[in-house]
């Protein structure tokens, strides 16, 4: 037996009792007659004692030759400490050693495993397993280790049953590019990743499942981001025989249980907006609605003058900026470049400073009178002290860049606070959106999502207008998860791949297994994923999903610890029948 106790448990109640614990060296005190050593597990600290007049010669000695993440087995008693650290469980006792082997000896760990560590990302990552032993990173784990029991409870509760889905497959198109898989037996053919299991979750509800989830990994080469990464985790859920209500009412119901279990947080019905609200009022389809600072569209109010830069514009649009009447020029100036920065891409901003005695000092004072400015400040509802920022321009970019103000503004101002949730759906998604560059439509969620019923007439004519029965749910300003109601029938399934460009023949080359099963009693269907990975770092407080995840990959795509992605030898390349010409 390697211990009778865990590093967290000991405390007065143990006193006298003899135990024996196994643990890692955190650190120790060597006062010549006296050496006081750190354990440290998972579960906690337990201070080890070697007393020279009550230790053994040999454990005595041994115990001065430790170091910093030895792997220690000790056996001793119990006693009360002199000095007791009222911040730790363990802090009133300590253990008087009496026998010691050491399991393994270690190298000097190249940062300090405290909670506040020396070590910058890249060598952190390089040794994570010495990162994972530190509390913020373990409690991460442990954390997601929470949120994911919760959801498999909840929706065990609710017959939901996992099931798993293969990582070889073919392309299923969500948007980003797949990994790809050569395959040795069948020479010129690659597997694909899933980007998602979606067309097998369909599959399943065709098998008759009923109510399916699983929590699984998912591919997807794209650009990284704090809340992006090459792999992550879904908690994908499918349901046979629902219309887009039900499914917003059971995760709905998922996602105040964890914010319930988790942060022990009552959250009313989620609000509900559609997306053309929310792109007017947010300029963002996953809207931070935790503060103000709406929108207003100024255009009636700004294009009546002659201010050119407004009236060759497509949208002036503004937001008003609690208490930033005070900015000093220089702040100002700042905020300026800020938007004019090739990320945000506006050209200028305007602005105007509401005073303490209801009048208004704008940077096109020399355009506006004072009532024109009494009616921005209406619009974007801004009170005495606010500052009103005005962009303008192409209606769309537009947006995003007051959008990317809104949520720079908010961070400066500390109104994004981590312990503050407001979840919120946002419904009706445009079923279609142009790929400006290639001037074609691509599915905005995805090709299997179901156009409104009301909207079918609209698929050849304006193909752009048409909704469809898919929705986000977003919290603090993160898609947290999305889906739709699917397509169930092969007509209508063809006709989407149509519109999308497919020939028939493409179509039926990549997507006619699901097509095929649409034949044979399809059941109306329709689900969701949530972002395991996303969910978990938001509810913990943070938006880098890196920290929530053992073995996460750099900015590059790169495991730095293993040193992947690696090239391979000859012999397996030639075994592949991969032929590089460059190596
Ligand atoms: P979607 O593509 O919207 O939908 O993905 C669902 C959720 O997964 C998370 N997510 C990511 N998290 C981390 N890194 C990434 N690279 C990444 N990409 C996506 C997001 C997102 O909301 N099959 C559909 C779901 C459905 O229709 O049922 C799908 O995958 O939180």
């Amino acid at each position: 037996m390697y211990r009778s106790h865990n590093c967290g448990e000991l405390n007065a109640s143990n006193i006298n009792t003899e135990v024996t614990l196994a643990g890692w060296v955190q650190k120790s005190r060597d006062k010549g007659f006296m050496n006081w050593v750190d354990l440290r597990d998972r579960y906690g600290i337990t201070q080890l004692i070697f007393d020279e007049s009550r230790t053994d010669k040999t454990v005595f000695e041994l115990a001065k030759t430790l170091g910093r993440e030895f792997v220690i087995q000790v056996k001793g008693t119990v006693i009360e400490r002199e000095a007791k650290n009222k911040n730790i469980p363990t802090g009133e006792i300590e253990i008087l050693v009496t026998e010691m082997t050491v399991l393994n000896a270690a190298l000097t760990p190249p940062f300090t495993i405290e909670d506040e560590t020396d070590g910058g990302e890249d060598i952190r990552m390089k040794y994570r397993y010495l990162d994972i032993r530190r509390n913020p990173v373990k409690n991460s784990l442990l954390f997601r280790h929470k949120v994911a029991m919760e959801v498999r409870k909840y929706l065990s509760d609710l017959d939901f049953c996992e099931v798993e889905t293969p990582y070889l497959i073919k392309s299923t198109p969500e948007g980003a590019r797949d990994f790809v898989v050569p395959s040795r037996m069948n020479e010129g053919q690659f597997y694909a990743l899933p980007q998602s299991p979606q067309t097998f979750k369909q599959l399943l509800m065709v098998g008759g499942m009923d109510k399916y989830f699983q929590i699984v990994k998912c591919f997807r080469d794209e650009d990284l981001r704090a809340d992006r990464q090459p792999e992550f985790t879904q908690i994908d859920c499918e349901m046979a025989f629902v219309e887009q209500e039900d499914i917003l009412n059971v995760f709905e119901g998922l996602t105040r249980h964890l914010l319930k279990e988790i942060k022990g947080i009552d959250v009313d019905k989620f609000p509900r907006i559609t997306y053309d609200y929310a792109m007017k009022t947010y300029g963002n389809d996953k809207p931070d609605i935790r503060f103000g600072m709406e929108f207003g569209e100024l255009n009636e109010f700004a294009k009546h003058k002659d201010f050119p830069v407004f009236n060759a514009a497509e949208l002036v649009v503004g937001i008003a900026v609690p208490g930033a009447g005070n900015y000093t020029r220089k702040e100002i100036d700042g905020l300026i470049d800020w938007v004019k920065r090739p990320q945000v891409g506006a050209s200028g901003m305007v602005y105007a400073k509401c005073n303490d005695d209801g009048t208004f000092k704008s940077s096109v004072d020399k355009f506006y009178d004072q009532d024109d400015l009494t009616q921005w400040a209406k619009i974007t509802g801004a009170k005495s002290g606010d500052m009103i920022f005005v962009l303008s321009g192409p209606a769309d970019k537009t947006r995003g860049q007051l959008s990317a103000l809104r949520m720079e503004l908010a961070t400066r101002l500390g109104l994004r606070k981590p312990e503050e949730f407001a979840p919120l759906w946002v419904v009706d998604f445009p079923l279609l959106e142009l790929d400006e560059e290639t001037g074609r439509y691509h599915a905005m969620h995805h090709p299997f999502t179901s156009p409104k019923p009301e909207d079918m007439h609209l698929l050849a004519t304006e193909p752009g207008k048409v909704r469809a029965n898919a929705y986000d749910m977003v919290l603090n300003g993160n898609e947290i998860g999305g889906g739709s109601i699917r397509i169930h029938d092969k007509a209508t399934q063809q006709l989407m791949f149509k519109y999308l460009g497919f020939t028939e023949d493409e179509a039926k080359a990549q997507f006619g297994f699901l097509m095929d099963a649409f034949q044979f009693g399809a059941p109306p269907h329709g689900g969701l994923a949530f972002g395991l990975d996303r969910l978990v770092a938001i509810l913990g407080g943070q938006e880098t999903i890196r920290d929530f995840i053992a073995f996460p990959k750099n900015n590059s795509g790169r495991d730095v610890m293993i040193d992947a992605p690696a090239k391979i030898d000859d012999a397996q390349l030639k075994e592949l029948h991969i032929k590089i010409d460059s190596i």
